[in-house]
């Protein structure tokens, strides 16, 4: 309905606010956003848009989710932080649910997605020299070319995509790289250094533009690092939760990861809330004192990550993740059929998908298109250039989503 959602500011003024105000490290389409519910966003000017991004993969559970917001106001109104220097009651029943959900020993809550990365890399460190018998200060990790693990020191020191790490040197050592979906290399790298402690990977990597490894690729993997004493640690901050069409992407091959790394949608998009996940094993090597966060673990994050979790669940949103994306995939790759001009290539798994634009990496063609289908009430953004990713709300209706790629097509077809 229009202008329902009128606020005080006008979308104009947002944008001049946040550039003249907000250093500029982000390149946002030009939408401003203030209401969401479901599958939809709104602007200030009561327009209303299908959301296919999903605060890249963090609001599997829709906008606003009555559940999780109900879990939200109800504890914010009886205990928000605590820190860990006590016990709180929502943590234990959370770290109950969590690791009974997903078949581990132990959590340990952090924020942010980088921040559970940069966890697990300590946990592995740690279990390098405790267990693995590694000399101190000699452990490293290996890494994926393409990988996206966030912004961190550690996270871009992985990273072989210039646009993360120029300018931020020096950079952590202990890392080395290989190319992604390749079994040859990992086992070579695996073979010539008695150093490596892990291999940490993620099952589809999002932000290089939804990059699907070959079938297998995760299971070897897994079963390579297993042989040579390396921890598998997968990085399911985009592809876990259901979005990919089971609760995490490593399922998809029936890969349990020594260390997993959750964040994005563990809280619904309502909070910054990450976790790490292993086996007593793993997990104890890190003591007391030795790594922590004010905001970890807090009850507040706790019960929302708990509804978000139980939403999930209760919905059956992987399932209905894995159909939509069949029909979505389908519907663009009848696009692609009949414009292979224009559409190279439909990948993904579930609901975290990709279609690439026929173009160069630095052609404005992408954006272009994102920026009509914003005008057409469709919210998509380009990742690498050429690369479209849609990634809506899991509780996507069939009638939504067919809707949906009515735009898609429509617009994309006018290029
Ligand atoms: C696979 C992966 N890991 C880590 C991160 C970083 O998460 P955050 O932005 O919450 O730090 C992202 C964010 O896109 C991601 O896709």
């Amino acid at each position: 309905m229009m202008n329902e959602t009128k606020t005080a500011i006008s979308s104009k003024e947002a944008m001049a606010l946040e550039d003249r105000h907000g250093a500029h490290n982000y390149h946002p389409l030009p939408v401003v956003l203030s209401r969401g519910e479901g599958v939809f966003l709104w602007d200030p000017e009561g327009n209303r848009y299908f959301d296919f991004l999903s605060a890249y993969s963090a609001v599997n559970q829709g906008h606003c989710h009555p559940k999780i917001i109900g879990a939200l106001t109800e504890q914010a109104s009886t205990l928000t932080l605590t820190s860990r220097a006590f016990y709180n009651d929502a943590l234990g029943p959370y770290e109950k649910y969590i690791t009974e959900l997903l078949g581990y020993d132990k959590v340990l809550p952090m924020n942010s997605g980088v921040e559970g990365g940069e966890t697990a890399m300590k946990l592995c460190r740690k279990w390098a020299y405790e267990k693995k018998g590694l000399e101190d200060g000699q452990a490293k990790i290996l890494f994926a070319d393409g990988n996206f693990h966030g912004r961190t020191l550690a996270a871009i020191s992985a990273s072989n995509d210039p646009s993360s790490y120029n300018g931020f040197g020096p950079f952590v050592p202990g890392i080395s790289r290989i190319p992604y979906n390749d079994l040859d290399a990992l086992k070579e790298a695996l073979e010539s250094d008695p150093n490596i402690a892990g291999f940490m990977v993620e099952p589809i990597q999002g932000e290089a533009g939804v990059v699907v490894p070959q079938e297998g690729y995760l299971k070897k993997a897994h079963e390579l690092c297993k042989a040579h004493n390396v921890l598998f640690i997968a990085d399911e901050v985009q592809t876990g939760l259901a979005r990919t069409g089971k609760m995490l992407a490593c399922d998809h091959e029936g890969v349990k990861p020594d260390i997993l790394v959750l964040g994005k949608a563990l809280s619904g998009g309502v909070l910054p809330v990450s976790a790490i996940l292993a086996d007593d094993e793993i997990m104890l090597c890190i003591k007391p004192g030795e790594h922590g966060s004010t905001y970890g673990g807090n009850p507040l994050a706790c019960k929302v990550a708990t509804a978000a979790l139980e939403v999930l669940v209760e919905e059956n949103l992987a399932d209905h993740a894995e159909k939509m994306g069949q029909i979505f995939r389908s519907r663009m790759e009848g696009l692609q059929a009949k414009r292979p001009d224009l559409v190279t290539l439909v990948r993904g798994k579930g609901l975290l998908n990709a279609v690439v634009i026929n173009d160069t990496e630095d052609s404005s063609t992408a954006w272009d298109m994102c920026v009509a289908m914003s005008e057409a009430g469709l919210l998509a953004k380009p990742t690498h250039g050429n690369i479209i990713r849609f990634a809506p709300p899991l509780v996507i209706t069939e009638e939504q989503l067919n809707e949906c790629c009515d735009i898609i097509e429509t617009t994309l077809s006018k290029f």
